[in-house]
């Protein structure tokens, strides 16, 4: 290898016959901006009749690799799949997506270490002393968040740990019921002990503009932050609806809380839209879905320390939401066969607006000859 010779670096070798590098989310993106999906398994994944689509349809990885410049996986950290029976770990699914970014120059976002879903049946229906409690959420942080030390570049530590009226979840949350409120800033201690370049983030959902529950989180970030704990961001989920207006202030709630001092983030991006009776979507519906992508992605770009931005699954083939939501879908940039909507080129152009001679590109590359 000769040192000093600047070169183009090589096409990954799986990168979709005929797609060329300049024409992708990540190709686009502004430097100072990760773009990511969600890696489709585990979850509601398991009850459809195809196998996991991360560990089996090779176009849909190829097209992971070749957009995104993050991954999250979707289920295969959550406790119920990691951590599926007391002292037993089942790392496998989370080392390959980790060991995929790697190879493909991807960050990758941990999701999620505490919170009150998505929990084994041992730790939620368990008789524990407060004391093993603790200790046993201690073991968890320190096993997996120390296993993918410098590979997990943030970690949604805390995961909706408020109610819609900006209430803590000491009910529903097993670690705020048991342990109490305290136990959260332990937590974010124990991650920071684990990995300490990791970032350490709460993330949620219907948090995206100014409401009680974005504000029950700035004020738990500023006075944890005034303690010394170590929180480092706040993600915005954006599971957005077509029924609903764009949450207009989002640009003005995320630069709240970088005016903090934490980097912000938006974690899960989808917008779902009302088919009923499995109607297909209307033009105008998909119009409206493309300018809440925009909205959502201005938005972030539009605020420094807005970093990283996540779709949750860049395709219909795979998503959550019909399965959560009868009679609503078509939630992602791509349709079931992977064609592009005119969210996925919402997203493309604003991120070409957005980097520096990204425009230029846009009009002159071969690569957007046809549009
Ligand atoms: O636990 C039941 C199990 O008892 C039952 O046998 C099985 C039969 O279908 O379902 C199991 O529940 C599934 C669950 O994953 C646990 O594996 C649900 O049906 C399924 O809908 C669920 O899906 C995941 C969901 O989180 C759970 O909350 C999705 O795959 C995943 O995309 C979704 O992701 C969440 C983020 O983590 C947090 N933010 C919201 C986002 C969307 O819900």
């Amino acid at each position: 290898m000769i040192l000093g010779v600047s070169k183009a670096p090589a096409a990954p070798p799986d990168r979709p016959p005929g797609l060329a590098k300049q024409d992708t989310l990540r190709w686009a993106a502004p430097k100072n901006l990760y773009v990511g999906s969600a890696a489709a398994g585990g979850g509601h994944h398991e009850a459809q009749d195809y196998p996991d689509p991360f560990t089996y349809d090779t176009e849909y990885r190829k097209l992971l690799a070749a957009e995104f410049s993050s991954v999250t996986p979707e289920n295969q950290l959550k406790w119920e799949f990691v951590h599926p029976e007391r002292g037993v770990y089942n790392f496998g699914p989370a080392d390959e997506i980790v060991e995929f970014a790697r190879r493909h120059n991807q960050k990758v976002r941990g999701h999620t270490l505490l919170w009150h879903s998505q929990n084994p049946a041992w730790l939620e229906e368990g008789d524990f002393t407060d004391e093993e409690l603790r200790e046993i959420l201690r073991e968890h942080i320190f096993t997996v968040v120390g296993r993918y030390k410098g590979q997990i570049h943030q970690w949604d530590v805390a995961n909706e740990i408020f109610d819609g009226n900006g209430n803590l979840r000491t009910q529903e949350n097993i670690w705020l019921r048991e342990l109490g409120p305290g136990i959260i800033a332990d937590a974010f201690r124990w991650a920071h002990e684990a990995d300490p370049k990791a970032e350490l983030f709460f993330n949620d959902y219907s948090v995206e503009g100014i409401n009680a529950k974005s504000t029950a989180y700035y004020n738990l970030i500023r006075d944890l932050r005034a303690q010394g704990v170590p929180v480092h961001g706040f993600g915005v989920q954006a599971h957005l609806s077509t029924r609903w207006p764009f949450p207009a202030d989002m640009q003005a709630n995320l630069q709240r809380f970088d005016e903090l001092g934490v980097a912000t983030a938006v974690t899960e991006l989808d917008v779902r839209m009302d088919l009923p009776g499995g109607a297909a979507p209307t033009p105008a519906q998909l119009q409206q879905q493309a300018d809440y992508y925009r909205q959502a992605l201005q938005a972030c770009l539009n605020v420094a320390g807005c970093g990283s931005f996540t779709i949750w699954g860049f395709t219909d083939k795979y998503s959550w939401v019909p399965v959560f939501f009868p009679d609503q879908g078509a939630a992602t940039v791509m349709w079931e066969n992977f064609e592009r909507k005119p969210a996925y080129y919402a997203l493309q152009d604003t991120l070409l607006e957005a980097r520096p001679g990204g425009k230029a590109l846009r009009e002159h590359h071969p690569a957007y000859a046809d549009r």
